[in-house]
């Protein structure tokens, strides 16, 4: 059951514009040379561009097909991609009011997506906090958040976890109007109060009853989330992955995992309009060893899962 669930990866970052879906494509291309199965899902219900990426101009299914049930199953959506090994769930915008799926659609959807025949799922996301996206990153086991060195999207990105965590901790604590209320009072500092910090809600927690503290540190240890510094363009910029993970860890008693950097890559940008050209084309581009440094941290990261042989690349 494990096995099943630890191949779901979610790609988040809270702006839009980051390169989650671009980073999405190449970790993608990047995780099935080295030999592995995957299916990309373009989740971002409301703005869905991964096709185009990847070079998929009409695609003949997409989740509409799966959320409107005009197919059988979730595997007749799974359309190939010129890459060998790399497959993709196309999305698509707003259909059968599918932007807002209703909780139903979405447990039957994300419940689906487990029993695909892939060794890695990754989830490309939308912007924003939607209630959608964050479910869909809760959802998932293992989860990334993209962020660039912009000042913006750093805010934004750690304000896409912190809304990701409170939302899991309103779920858990909703049946109890006082620790609801420590939570919320916490998600929304006031100058004065003094729950400003997941260590002030573990303390205001403590006395409510004896397991709320476990549950709290249980949400906390399995929330799981990794950081990627996309379009990185000179070395200190590299700090960024610190000041976010920094600020995770005082203000909200998260450990957040430096799952890596990009480099901002010239060739990569100028690729947008062909990016299947890029991908069969672009091996030499600046940012490719970044891809591949990364796709090796989602392979040690699900290594029981994957036979040893998957992690020799099947191309140089
Ligand atoms: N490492 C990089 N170097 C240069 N350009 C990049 C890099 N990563 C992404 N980009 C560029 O950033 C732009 C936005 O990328 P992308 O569409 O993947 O962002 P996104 O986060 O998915 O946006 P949205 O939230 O709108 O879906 C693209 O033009 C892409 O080429
Ligand atoms: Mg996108």
């Amino acid at each position: 059951m494990e096995e099943i669930k630890n191949k779901i990866w979610a790609i988040g970052g809270g702006k839009g514009g980051v390169g989650k879906s671009i980073f999405t494509l190449l970790l993608g291309d990047s995780l099935a040379q080295l030999g592995n199965k995957v299916i990309m899902v373009d989740a971002d219900l409301g703005g869905s561009n991964l096709h185009t990426f990847a070079g998929i101009r009409y695609p003949k299914y997409t989740l509409a097909d799966f959320m409107g049930r005009r197919v059988e199953s979730m595997d007749e959506v799974v359309m190939e991609t010129p890459i060998n090994n790399l497959k993709l769930i196309c999305g698509a915008d707003d259909i059968l009011g599918i932007a807002n799926p209703k909780f139903t659609q979405k447990t039957r959807l994300l419940n689906h997506l487990k029993n695909l025949d892939a060794d890695i799922i990754l989830l490309d996301l939308g912007a924003g906090v939607s209630f959608t996206t964050m479910d869909f990153f809760l959802y998932a086991p293992n989860k990334i958040v993209v962020v660039t060195p912009q000042a913006t999207s750093i805010q934004n990105g750690y304000g896409f976890i912190k809304a990701s965590l409170y939302r899991r901790l309103h779920r858990i604590f909703r049946k109890d109007p006082k620790a609801l209320e420590i939570v919320k009072r916490s998600s929304v500092p006031v100058q004065g109060e003094n729950i400003d910090s997941m260590a002030k809600v573990y303390e205001a927690l403590k006395p409510l009853k004896e397991d709320y503290v476990e549950k709290l540190m249980d949400c906390l240890n399995c929330i799981n989330i990794k950081l990627v510094v996309n379009m990185v363009r000179e070395p200190k910029e590299r700090n960024v992955s610190h000041i976010v993970r920094s600020v995770a860890k005082n203000y909200l008693s998260l450990d957040i995992e430096d799952f890596g950097v990009i480099q901002y890559d010239r060739i990569l940008e100028a690729s947008i309009n062909n990016m299947a050209g890029f991908l069969t084309g672009g091996k030499d581009s600046a940012s490719r060893h970044n891809f591949y440094d990364i796709a090796y941290n989602v392979v040690k990261s699900c290594r029981e899962l994957i036979p040893a042989n998957s992690l020799i690349p099947t191309t140089s």
